[in-house]
């Protein structure tokens, strides 16, 4: 049994053979999928999906890269998130690669997140990318009750502190790939009860196919790298990050 902590089957890049991907993964050994919003609309997608499909649960909420700090937004995010199926608010953060919106206006635009969360009871879905030390400042003063660290791009170091803090780690398919040095000392110093496996597909495809478009049955490919890194069985891992996302997720 495999758990994809965030994926993003909303995304336009499934339109032409989204049946076929649905099939797909029905017919594998995923066994859960969280659709995670990175705007107003692929929010409300993620839980229209969550209502179609018993698999699917969704998250709800605006990615840096879309920042918008306007009520009206969030109005309309907290609505959402009211619904049965959305565990998580996020995917919410700082990115400093692409720097597409004022850092001033990611920044409130989290903290909203962080605040909405809390305010929910739900755990928050935290993007960092090239921000790990003002995500990180950000978190310890407006602490979430909970939080995920998707996609986890940063040091052994940086890890260890996330996890002080009381949150989980989310490894994706970066961790196969060949210049992943860092992320494999990361991964073995995150315990094992904070450990989450994800694809954030369609992106993110993880080794042997790499650059190709990324589903969450691929998520086996970290269970595995991940597996040999802490020379656990394959099983373990799954069945460890299945309870763990079940836990975090709180179904
Ligand atoms: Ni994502």
């Amino acid at each position: 049994m495999l758990f994809d902590s965030h994926a993003h089957l909303d995304d336009a890049k499934f339109n032409e053979d989204f049946e076929e991907v649905i099939e797909k993964i029905t017919s594998s050994a995923i066994k859960t999928v969280v659709d995670v919003g990175a705007d107003l609309e692929s929010s409300k997608k993620a839980v229209e999906l969550s209502e179609k499909y018993p698999f699917i649960y969704a998250a709800v909420g605006i990615h840096p890269c879309d920042a918008d700090t306007t009520d009206i937004v969030f109005d309309e995010i907290k609505a959402l998130a009211t619904h049965k199926k959305v565990v998580a608010i996020g995917e919410s953060g700082l990115d400093y690669y692409w720097d597409s919106v004022p850092r001033d206006v990611q920044k409130k635009s989290f903290i909203r997140h962080i605040e909405l969360a809390n305010e929910l009871n739900l755990p928050l879905i935290v993007h960092d990318r090239d921000a790990h030390q003002d995500t990180f400042d950000i978190l310890k003063e407006y602490k979430p009750k909970n939080a995920i660290i998707h996609c986890f791009s940063a040091s052994k170091e940086m890890a260890k502190e996330f996890v002080k803090l009381g949150y989980y780690i989310s490894f994706s398919g970066s961790v196969t790939f060949k210049n992943a040095k860092n992320l494999v000392e990361a991964v073995k110093v995150v315990p094992l009860d904070k450990l989450l496996i994800e694809t954030d597909s369609p992106y993110l495809c993880p080794e042997p196919t790499r650059g190709k478009r990324n589903d969450p049955t691929k998520v086996e490919f970290t269970a595995r790298k991940i597996a040999e890194i802490l020379g656990l069985s394959y099983e373990n891992v799954c069945e460890l990050t299945y309870e763990n996302a079940k836990r975090i997720y709180n179904l």
